[in-house]
C-alpha cells in the first residue's frame, strides 16, 4: 500500500512528525512525503524537520507565498503531478491551510481517497480562509479523523456519516513523545526572562494582524498588561505579523514587549511550560497550552476547540486590547484541569489502523 502525506505549514510538520514515526515503526505502508513550500523560511520550516526528525520530503512543490488563489492553485497543480506520478492508494492532509485544500482537491478530482486529520472542526467567521479550507476539505474526504466526539457530531450534523471516526489529537501524541526534551530554564535564559514571570503571546490570523486598528489594539493591550501585572510579554513574531507591524509603523510600540523570532516546536513548548499563561490566536497553541497545564486567552471571535472553553480552561476574547486585560481576572479563578479532552496520546496509531481498514 502506498500513501502520500502532504504538509506545508508549521502545525502540519508537527502532526506529520508523529504519523511519520509511527508509519516507519510499524512498516504500515510506503509513505511518500510532500512539502508544498507554503512555509519556507528556515525558522518556519527547516527547524521543524530537524528537531522533530522528519525525513526529507520526497517532493517539494515550492509554492511559496501569494494570494489565497495563488497558493491554493499552485498546490492543486503541483499535487496533481505528484499524484499522477506516485499513484498512491490515499492522500493524507492535515488541518485547515491552503495546502490542505489544494491537496484534497487534486486527489478528489483524480478519485484518490482523501484522509483528513483534524476533521470536523468549525469556527466563525464562516468567511475566514481557514474555515473555507476546513469545510471544503471535510466534504471532499473519505476518511475523517476527528480529535473529539464533538467534531464527529459536527460532521454528522452536516450529513457526513461515512468514514467518520474519533481518533484523538495527534498533537497530544507529539507533546507526550517529546515532553522529556522541554527545557524552560534554557529558553528563559536565552531570552532574558524568569520562569513564572512572563506570558507567551502569538498572533497571525488575518483579522488580527492585517487590519491596522485590530493589531494596534492587541499590541496596546499587551503593553498595558505588562504595565499592570509586572508580567513580561514574550511575543515570537510570525513573519506576517512582523510585516504588518512594519507597514503600520507599530514596531516602536511593540518593541516595549519582548519580541523574538519564530520558535521551533521544542523551544516554543519550553517557553510555554515556563510561562504564567498564554495569549494566542493559533489553533494548535490553544491545545498545547492545555497539554502544558497553562491557561490561555484565545484572541479570536470563536474557536474550534470548544471543549476547552466549556471547561473554562481557555477563555475566548474577541480581539480588543481592553478585553484582554478584563479576561486576565478570570484566569485567577482556580480550575481543575479536566484531562482527556482529546484522547490518550495514541491518535497516530488509530489513524494508521483506520486508514488500513478503510483501504483494504
Ligand atoms: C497559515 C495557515 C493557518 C495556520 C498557519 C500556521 C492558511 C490560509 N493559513 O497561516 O491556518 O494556522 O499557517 O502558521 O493556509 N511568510 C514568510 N515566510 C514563511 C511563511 C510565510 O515570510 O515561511 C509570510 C508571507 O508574507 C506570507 C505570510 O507570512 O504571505 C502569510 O503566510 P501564509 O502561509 O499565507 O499564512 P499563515 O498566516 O502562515
Amino acid at each position: 500500500m502506498k500513501v502520500v502525506s502532504l504538509v506545508g505549514a508549521r502545525p502540519q510538520f508537527v502532526k506529520e512528525a508523529m504519523l511519520n514515526l509511527s508509519v516507519r515503526k510499524t512498516n504500515a505502508w510506503n509513505h511518500i512525503l510532500v512539502h508544498s513550500g507554503q512555509h519556507y523560511d528556515a525558522n518556519m520550516s527547516d527547524v521543524f524537520f530537524d528537531e522533530l526528525k522528519i525525513p526529507s520530503p520526497d517532493h517539494y512543490l515550492g509554492v511559496g507565498s501569494g494570494s489565497h488563489a495563488e497558493t491554493t492553485a499552485a498546490v492543486l497543480v503541483g499535487m496533481e503531478k505528484v499524484l499522477f506520478a506516485e499513484k498512491p492508494d490515499a492522500l493524507i492532509v492535515y488541518g485547515d491551510t491552503n495546502t490542505t485544500l489544494g491537496g484534497a482537491l487534486a486527489a478528489a478530482k483524480l478519485g484518490i481517497p482523501v484522509a483528513h486529520v483534524e476533521a470536523g472542526i468549525r469556527m466563525l467567521p464562516r468567511n475566514m480562509p481557514e474555515e473555507i479550507n476546513r469545510v471544503t476539505t471535510d466534504h471532499l474526504s473519505t476518511v475523517l479523523c476527528c480529535c473529539s466526539e464533538a467534531a464527529q457530531q459536527t460532521l454528522f450534523n452536516e450529513g457526513i456519516h461515512s468514514g467518520v471516526h474519533v481518533c484523538g489529537d495527534i498533537m497530544y501524541d507529539v507533546y507526550l513523545h517529546l515532553e522529556h526534551l522541554f527545557d524552560p530554564k534554557s529558553i528563559c535564559e536565552k531570552n532574558n526572562v524568569v520562569p513564572g514571570t512572563y506570558v507567551v503571546a502569538t498572533m497571525h490570523r488575518n483579522y488580527n494582524v492585517d487590519d491596522k486598528q485590530s493589531l494596534k489594539e492587541i499590541i496596546n493591550g499587551l503593553v498595558q498588561l505588562q504595565e499592570m501585572t509586572n508580567l513580561r510579554v514574550v511575543l515570537p513574531l510570525h513573519p506576517r505579523t512582523r510585516k504588518s507591524l512594519e507597514k503600520y509603523s507599530l514596531l516602536p510600540l511593540s518593541e516595549q514587549l519582548c519580541l523574538i523570532n519564530p520558535l521551533g516546536y521544542i523551544e516554543l513548548m519550553s517557553l510555554v511550560l515556563g510561562s504564567k499563561f498564554v495569549i494566542t490566536d493559533s489553533g494548535g497553541l490553544q491545545k498545547e497550552a492545555y497539554y502544558a497545564g497553562k491557561r490561555c486567552i484565545v484572541i479570536m471571535p470563536d474557536t474550534g476547540w470548544r471543549e476547552l472553553i466549556a471547561t473554562e480552561w481557555n477563555i475566548l476574547c474577541p480581539s480588543s486590547g481592553k478585553m484582554i486585560i478584563q479576561q486576565i481576572e478570570l484566569l485567577n479563578k482556580p480550575l481543575k484541569k479536566s484531562f482527556g479532552c482529546y484522547g490518550s496520546g495514541d491518535a497516530a496509531e488509530k489513524i494508521i489502523n483506520l486508514l488500513i481498514r478503510s483501504l483494504t
